[in-house]
């Protein structure tokens, strides 16, 4: 994190279940309508299976951990998924809970899903941003991302280029770097 505390980014898979929940369960009621567009109060058993069942092939789906006191804490998950029939495209979305947002999480997970939409020779991720949500848009478009209002929200187009020279804002050379440092550690 940008204090220096280690945090591990790992693949979801079915095991994950119950740190999605804990995680979900400390996310503020903000934070919550900011990510899913409306208020939620819990998630339902059938949601858990949605978010955690994923091939990561279609559905990618990563989450971020620390250990406190030697237990492992779900802090932040990034996902994107895209179809067969939308080429080039997937949507994504990315959650931190409240108390670890602005660390620095964030920014890995969006550099990890930008690399492994790279490999994957994706075009584009895409995403709906509330427009109270205005750091996330601001972040968007330092990326280079196209922002279009759709029935009342921002939808965030972000160009994904294999060489990110592209990426000149002052945010963008932070991005560029983290970029790298995912690029040569994931195996
Ligand atoms: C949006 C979100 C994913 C960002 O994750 P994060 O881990 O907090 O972001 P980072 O720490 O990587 O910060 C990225 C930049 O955002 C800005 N930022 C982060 N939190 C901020 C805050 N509370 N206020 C103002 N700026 C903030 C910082 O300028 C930071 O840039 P810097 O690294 O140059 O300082 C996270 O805040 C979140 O989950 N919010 C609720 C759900 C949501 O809005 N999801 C996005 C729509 S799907």
């Amino acid at each position: 994190m940008n204090d220096g505390t280690t945090f591990w980014l790992v693949p979801i898979d079915g095991e994950a279940k119950h740190l999605i929940k804990e995680g979900f369960n400390k996310l503020s009621q903000a934070s919550r309508y900011l990510r899913f567009g409306h208020p939620v109060n819990e998630l339902t058993e059938k949601e858990l299976q949605y978010l955690t069942n994923v091939d990561q092939q279609y559905h990618i789906a990563w989450g971020a951990i620390v250990e406190v006191e030697g237990t492992e804490i779900g802090v932040g998950v990034g996902r994107y998924i895209h179809t067969v029939e939308k080429q080039g495209n997937a949507e994504f979305a990315l959650t931190i809970i409240d108390e670890y947002q602005n660390k620095g999480i964030g920014r890995y997970l969006l550099a990890l899903l930008y690399v492994l939409a790279i490999r994957q020779g994706l075009k584009t991720l895409s995403g709906s941003i509330l427009p109270t949500n205005s750091y996330a848009a601001t972040l968007m478009t330092a990326l280079g991302a196209q922002i279009e209002v759709e029935n009342g929200l921002y939808y965030a187009r972000l160009p994904i280029l294999a060489d990110w020279a592209h990426l000149d804002s002052s945010y963008g050379r932070k991005f560029a770097e983290t970029l790298s440092i995912v690029d040569s550690n994931l195996r």
